[in-house]
């Protein structure tokens, strides 16, 4: 990953996890807080543990799931920060999916006024997203990743290893933030999904390396030309606006991230067809992968479309109370839009 002058690598491989000296090296100072999760740890917490032997080590295993990613877990991280005697020469080693990435990436950010961040991402969606890029953040009841920094990590290393054991619920969600790069730019690689749908959800291990390191040099190349979500990177929240408001009216206990992504992604084609300014068979071309991904592709029912379309006000890509939305021209052609009328966004929130 190239920032200007600087940059990380991102590793990507199968049993990086097993290989202590080079996980040792990436904890450059004294200290280090690991933080996990509690169906993460039982995993990997020990061979990660062992890596480090020769720091001053502490560890903090919190409850998993989204309903976890809040301020007062944050506080956790910091106690365990405090108690660890951290210096600014402190590593946070973020060991699991995206919810402890972004939680343990804010207290990096945050402790000291910024420390060291390591992310060894153990989900697809962690891999092909949220350990690239430096957005850390938790949620609030009042919306998704409101509070937040951006705070790049010194590296991240995805052992694809791990993805064994993710539940096939978990590989399913991830595979949609993999479509979203074919959905916003590049239908060739939509359609190589398309092409390899069933080697995926086999977690086939060639198939799935090319689409976590083609997902993470996309990704990588839209931060590189837009870190902090000026322009381009806004185009990385397709569906998420419409995603995100489902995730908070539903307490961030029903659909998960990468579901509620799949939904909002189809959402925003329709409503892009509605307006005119895609084709419908895109739309149709969209929804029918993420369906072959075992995606759900329309809101869950009992859901109030005015209280969702409240919800998407708070997006944190809105300007003076104006909803922006990411739309698209068709397959590969993502583009932000900031004038839909509300009329017509509620028409797809209730259609
Ligand atoms: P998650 O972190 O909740 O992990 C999913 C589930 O899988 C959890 O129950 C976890 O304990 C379990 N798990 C993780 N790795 C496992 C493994 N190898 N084996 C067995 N179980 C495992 O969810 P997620 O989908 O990884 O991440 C979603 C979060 O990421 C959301 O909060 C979203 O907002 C955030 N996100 C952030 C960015 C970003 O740029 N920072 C991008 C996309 C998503
Ligand atoms: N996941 C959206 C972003 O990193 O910008």
């Amino acid at each position: 990953m190239e920032l200007g002058q600087r940059r990380y690598p991102i590793h990507i491989g199968r049993g990086l996890l097993d290989a202590p000296e080079s996980l040792a090296a990436l904890v450059t100072g004294r200290h280090a807080l690991v933080v996990t999760d509690s169906n993460v740890a039982p995993h990997y917490l020990a061979r990660v543990q062992q890596a480090l032997a020769g720091k001053t080590t502490g560890t903090l295993v919190l409850p998993a799931g989204e309903q976890e990613k809040t301020l007062a877990r944050f506080g956790e991280v910091m106690a365990a920060l405090a108690a660890l005697g951290a210096s600014r020469d402190a590593t946070v080693v973020a060991l699991g999916g995206g919810v402890v990435g972004d939680l343990a990436g804010f207290a990096a950010a945050c402790w000291m006024r910024g420390v060291r961040l390591v992310q060894l991402p153990t989900t697809l969606l962690a891999m092909v997203d949220s350990s690239v890029g430096g957005k850390t953040a938790v949620d609030l009841v009042q919306g998704k990743n409101l509070v937040g920094a951006f705070h790049q990590p010194a590296a991240v290393l995805a052992d694809v290893a791990t993805l064994d054991t993710l539940p096939a619920r978990e590989l399913r969600a991830g595979l949609a933030e993999v479509v979203k790069y074919g959905a916003i730019a590049d239908e060739a690689f939509f359609g190589w999904l398309e092409d390899h749908a069933e080697a995926l959800l086999a977690r086939d291990p060639d198939a799935l390396a090319h689409a976590i390191f083609t997902s993470c040099a996309h990704k990588a190349g839209i931060v590189a030309r837009d870190e902090t979500e000026q322009g381009e990177r806004m185009l990385l929240n397709f569906g998420h606006t419409f995603g995100h408001a489902v995730e908070t009216e539903q307490g961030y206990g029903g659909l998960l991230h990468g579901e509620a992504v799949a939904v909002g992604m189809v959402l925003a084609a329709r409503l892009s067809a509605d307006l005119g300014r895609a084709p419908w068979s895109d739309t149709a071309r969209l929804a029918a992968l993420l369906e072959r991904f075992g995606l759900p592709v329309a809101l869950p029912a009992g859901l109030s479309g005015e209280s969702l379309l409240g919800r998407m006000k708070l997006d944190k890509k809105g300007v003076s109370g104006r909803i922006r939305l990411i739309l698209w021209a068709g397959l590969g052609q993502a583009e932000i839009v900031t004038d839909v009328p509300e009329d017509d966004i509620l028409a797809i929130l209730e259609g």
